[in-house]
């Protein structure tokens, strides 16, 4: 009996891979974009299309022939080693044991298999026939909404360990008459600046080297639009990010022919890693769309995966807050706090979140300085402890939430004085300091237990704490890990992975507690450590560039994983302005009810309320960017509930000129056949809306075709409109 199971096997393995062996093309879909790869006669896979679906299955065949008679695009490898013919950027470096440079890798097989019935996975095997080093390429297709998420393994049998310097995730190529970069750079409080430029012969390079704020100064993501720049209702236009916490790079190269290569993954730079026989180097996701109507489709496809898919808690609801930061900065006692919590409530908000400058005795938290790495209650601030400050909340009927900054360590600190072969420093330079820190060693798993240790002392002690805000302010510098000794190539890698590994503790410890990610800012936001945080911090900054900064965001992520704050910055802007530009995000005060008047905070509370009656079309609706602010004096988006029956018009007036002529702005995303009423929300009390449309109804179709006048010659003015279904 068992001889025969074995022989019905052996067949089957048999015609199993008689199929593969057959096949030359592997087919990515989804319902608009494919991908299409082909394994050649010399064995080797390469890119033969990406771009619309096609209908015919039989079309497919094309690409078979052009395979097998050799006269494919036979320069687009999939996933190109070094020292082949071909000329460029490669996809995978190693050197071999016996110093050899070169790696070709060729195809063994493949599978597909669908995890549910919209998402598809596809794995492709790979290995060099000279050297034993293999490689797994992983794509998964999310069919409705047209995104493939695509990572790498690699691996070898050698001796010894070899080195690895070069470890894309992905590679993608392009012919196009044309080639348009859009991508998105700042600092702090000006993050996500977008700029756009034609890509010509040779390389654009974006990456960073800040370690672990790595996107202080670019971003994880870019979109090339072929033929002609981004634009946001037509055209082809590829939109991509990494989910990577630390050194990214992407490479745009265009070649000899005319051809665009776009090769994403960790930035090599000082990482050649040395893999040891056996070991699994996984690269981190690349997630692309390919969109063939522009960006605004492709940003609602993305927005649709993340919260589907990717985001902490994606479907879930998210707490509005008050946080204290701009309202005391380091300067707060228990009194003061309490005030503030009976403020949240009056507000009407959710949450009272305790930021910076609660902790530490020896060398008190009471400004950057000092502190940092000494998570002990302050006494002289707090005597009566975090769980007094938990109850307190409780009575003042909102939640609690509270700061920290676990991955960093001031030279002032117990912690520093204990352990300084933690800590990532020169052993001998003088040490430099960004904010007066420095980052721990995550690549040592003392110092990840130690960082998991913090969270969880906190909850252990107040398990009535309701969310985290995690923190990030400084890159790596003086980079050098005591623990790795004599690797150090391996610090910005492991490193990050370290983080994770803390990331993940906290997440099955505590999979229901919401987070916010945070970086000086927005100098994180990446999908990997978005699967562990349910929203991150987008900037400290003033509304104005808020607008801007928002904007650049919403083109990768959904507007639910944006936090955005009500503050003080830029006190000529009226409350009204930076409540309405709050409004657009998850919403949250920075800010004393102590500096409103009595019109102000009715306004407040109204804005507030509304935005909790909303929530569930602005956090979880298509999102339209509708007037750009770097194209107008003006900005407007909208959200738009799944089932069309409501939704959420932004419109703000920035910098209009004087006698400007004021164009009508058309809505998207509406039913045609569907009749709205229009009405302004959030007027500042006793006032009434000046839209002539206010109050009055149209169809979908004339708001759509004809629109309305929503933009006035006001400077920093703005106005919020409920749309909803008669
Ligand atoms: C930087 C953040 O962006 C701020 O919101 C605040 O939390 C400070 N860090 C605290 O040090």
């Amino acid at each position: 009996m068992k001889k025969k199971i074995l022989i019905v096997l052996l067949i089957m393995g048999g015609l199993l891979s008689t199929l593969s062996a057959q096949r030359s093309f592997i087919r990515i879909s989804t319902d608009e974009t494919d991908l299409v790869l082909l394994v050649a006669p010399n064995g080797r896979l390469y890119q033969g299309y990406l771009g619309k679906r096609l209908l015919r299955e039989t079309d497919l065949d094309n690409f078979s022939y052009l395979a097998s008679t050799g006269t494919g695009d036979s320069n687009w490898e999939v996933y190109p080693g070094s020292g082949a013919e071909d000329y460029f950027e490669p996809a995978l470096a190693v050197t071999h044991n016996d110093g050899n440079m070169a790696t070709i890798l060729t195809y063994v097989s493949s599978e597909t298999k669908k995890l549910n019935s919209n998402v598809t996975e596809t794995v492709i095997y790979l290995k060099d026939r000279v050297y034993p080093t293999e490689v797994v390429l992983y794509f998964t297709a999310y069919a409705k909404e047209n995104i493939i998420k695509t990572r790498s393994e690699i691996k070898h049998k050698e001796k010894k360990p070899v080195t690895i310097w070069r470890y894309a995730s992905n590679m993608l190529y392009f012919e196009s008459s044309r080639y348009f970069l859009t991508e998105f750079s700042g600092d702090w409080a000006k993050e996500v600046r977008m700029s756009t430029q034609e890509l010509l012969f040779g390389k654009k390079i974006i990456d960073t080297k800040l370690g672990s704020r790595a996107a202080m100064h670019t971003y994880p993501f870019f979109e090339v639009g072929l033929d002609g720049i981004p634009r946001e209702n037509e055209g082809n236009v590829l939109m991509g990010t990494l989910g990577w916490t630390g050194n990214f790079q992407f490479t745009f190269e265009v070649d000899n022919t005319g051809n665009l290569r776009v090769l994403s993954g960790i930035n090599p730079y000082a990482s050649a890693y040395e893999l040891k026989p056996g070991e699994v180097f996984s690269t981190p996701e690349f997630i692309f769309t390919f969109s063939h109507c522009g960006t605004g489709k492709a940003s609602r496809n993305i927005h649709d995966w993340a919260r589907e898919y990717q985001l902490k808690d994606g479907k879930g609801d998210r707490l509005t807050l008050l946080n204290n930061w701009e309202a005391t900065y380091f300067d707060f006692d228990e009194k003061k706090l309490e005030e503030l919590m009976k403020e949240a409530k009056s507000l009407g908000v959710d949450m009272f979140l305790l930021d910076d400058g609660w902790f530490a005795n020896k060398y008190p938290r009471e400004n950057d300085r000092a502190g940092l790495g000494d998570w002990e209650v302050n006494r002289s601030k707090l005597p009566d402890g975090i769980p007094h400050l938990v109850k307190s909340a409780k009575d003042a009927d909102v939640k609690f939430g509270i700061w920290i900054e676990p991955e960093m360590v001031n030279p002032k600190s117990e912690l520093f004085e204990k352990h300084p072969e933690w800590v990532i420093h020169q052993p001998n330079r003088e040490t430099y300091y960004f904010r007066n820190q420095l980052v721990l060693d995550l690549s040592n798993p003392v110092v990840q237990d130690y960082v998991f240790g913090v969270v969880d002392k906190i909850m252990t002690e107040n398990p009535g704490i309701a969310y985290f805000k995690w923190d990030c302010n400084s890159p790596i510098t003086n980079v050098y890990s005591p623990y790795l000794k004599e690797k150090q190539n391996q610090l910005y890698i492991d490193h990050v992975r370290g983080v994770y590994k803390v990331f993940e503790k906290v997440k099955t410890k505590y999979p229901n507690i919401p987070m916010m990610l945070c970086s000086g800012g927005g100098a994180r936001c990446d999908y990997e450590a978005l699967k562990y945080f349910t929203e991150f911090w987008c900037s400290d900054t003033d509304p104005i560039e808020r607008l801007y900064i928002q904007w650049g965001y919403s083109y990768f992520f959904p507007v639910k994983s944006m936090a955005a704050h009500v503050t003080s910055w830029n006190k000529s802007t009226s409350l009204k302005f930076r409540t309405d530009v709050a409004m657009m995000c998850k919403l949250g005060f920075d800010i004393s009810l102590k500096e409103m008047d009595e019109k102000e905070l009715a306004y407040c509370q109204g804005a507030v309320a509304n935005y909790n009656r909303l929530k569930r079309v602005i956090l979880d609706g298509d999102f339209y960017r509708l007037i750009s602010p770097y194209e107008t004096n003006h900005t407007a988006v909208m959200n738009v509930s799944k089932e069309k029956n409501k939704a959420v018009l932004y419109a703000y007036d920035i910098h209009p000129r004087y006698g400007e002529k004021l164009l009508p702005v058309k809505l998207q995303g509406l039913d045609p056949a569907k009749t709205y009423k229009i009405e302004e929300i959030n007027l500042i009390p006793r006032t009434t809306s000046r839209m002539i449309s206010n109050g009055k109804s149209y169809s979908g179709d004339y708001l759509m075709k004809v629109g309305l006048n929503l933009f006035t010659t006001n400077r920093i003015s703005s106005r919020i409109i409920e749309i909803t279904q008669q």
